[in-house]
């Protein structure tokens, strides 16, 4: 990274690849972080991390149109580019991957990829097309812009684990490094889709995380048993009036079902929907 100038803005896939080319070729390390934009600090601090990693950081901006449901909000969705590039630029970032969606969808586009493993359940069964999507795109980013690291949070936990299973099956050279979610004071982990919320709705939302906490600490002190602890936190959610998705609990490297709470790495997951705004979040038990 540099000092702070502004970054090199690629639209176009071929520019993005030459540019990554060059600096592979002067023995320079990449790093991708792949985003939608409406930069918030969760964000921003994947970009810092990024920048610690590697000589040379990218950020992708792609709001993309294959993992929204025609009901989901892709048309609202926050688009902000001239902020985003602010932000950016104050961070010395030295590329911008910002693709037009002819350039990532050209007519005719006819291939997709099927995820299968930790995609299954939990997100997918709300929306069976977001994964697909997600795959199928980050693949894309990843021969565009040809990084040698791509950093994910862990906000998405379900996402991170999809995208390392996607490019450990295809082989793609790209370590895949999680970093843990960025909240805001009161615990409410930070979303572009935070900007949907009413003040009395952002006032109700760090409820999801003080849930998880407190189903958590259930479960490690063993009592509580597990379901009646994920019914607890379900009951917590609906009486502040969010409609609740799923709380899970997971194995945190698969995110397979959990039959023995005693056995491995486990990772408590939840989506609730507060007004017309979906919320995610999870934490390692
Ligand atoms: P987006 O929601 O913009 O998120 C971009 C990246 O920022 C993701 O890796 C996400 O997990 C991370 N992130 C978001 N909020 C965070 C927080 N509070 N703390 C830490 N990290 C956070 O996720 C996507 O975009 C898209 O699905 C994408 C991967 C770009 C594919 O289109």
């Amino acid at each position: 990274m540099r000092d702070e100038t502004i970054p090199t803005i690629h639209r176009g896939i071929a520019g993005m690849q030459h540019q990554s080319a060059v600096w592979r070729a002067a023995g320079l390390k990449s790093a991708l972080v792949p985003t939608m934009g409406a930069l918030h600090e969760g964000h921003l601090d994947l970009v810092r991390t990024a920048s610690a990693a590697a000589d040379r950081v990218v950020v992708s901006i792609f709001v993309n149109p294959t993992q929204f449901a025609p009901t989901e909000d892709f048309a609202a969705y926050p688009r902000e580019e001239a902020a985003d590039l602010a932000k950016l630029a104050a961070l010395g970032v030295d590329a911008v991957f910002a693709p037009t969606i002819a350039e990532m969808y050209p007519d005719g586009y006819a291939t997709r990829i099927v995820v299968d493993g930790p995609a299954r359940g939990l997100e997918s069964d709300s929306r069976p097309h977001f994964f697909g999507g997600v795959a199928t795109v980050v693949a894309k980013l990843f021969i565009s812009c040809a990084p040698d690291i791509a950093i994910f949070g862990e906000k998405d936990y379900q996402q991170l684990l999809v995208v390392r299973r996607m490019g450990a099956d295809l082989g793609l050279p790209v370590d895949v490094v999680g970093f843990p979610t960025v909240r805001a004071a009161d615990g409410l982990a930070l979303s572009s889709r935070n900007a949907y919320l009413s003040p009395e709705e952002r006032s109700v939302a760090p409820r999801l995380h003080a849930a998880l906490q407190a189903a958590a600490a259930a479960i490690r002190a063993g009592k509580p048993p597990v379901p009646d602890a994920l019914a607890a936190a379900e009951r917590d959610l609906d009486d502040a009036g969010f409609a609740v998705d799923y709380v899970a609990l997971r194995n945190a490297d698969t995110l397979a079902e959990v039959s023995d709470p005693r056995a491995g790495p486990l990772r408590l997951l939840a989506a609730a929907r507060l007004g017309r705004t979906r919320l995610i979040d999870n934490i390692a038990v």
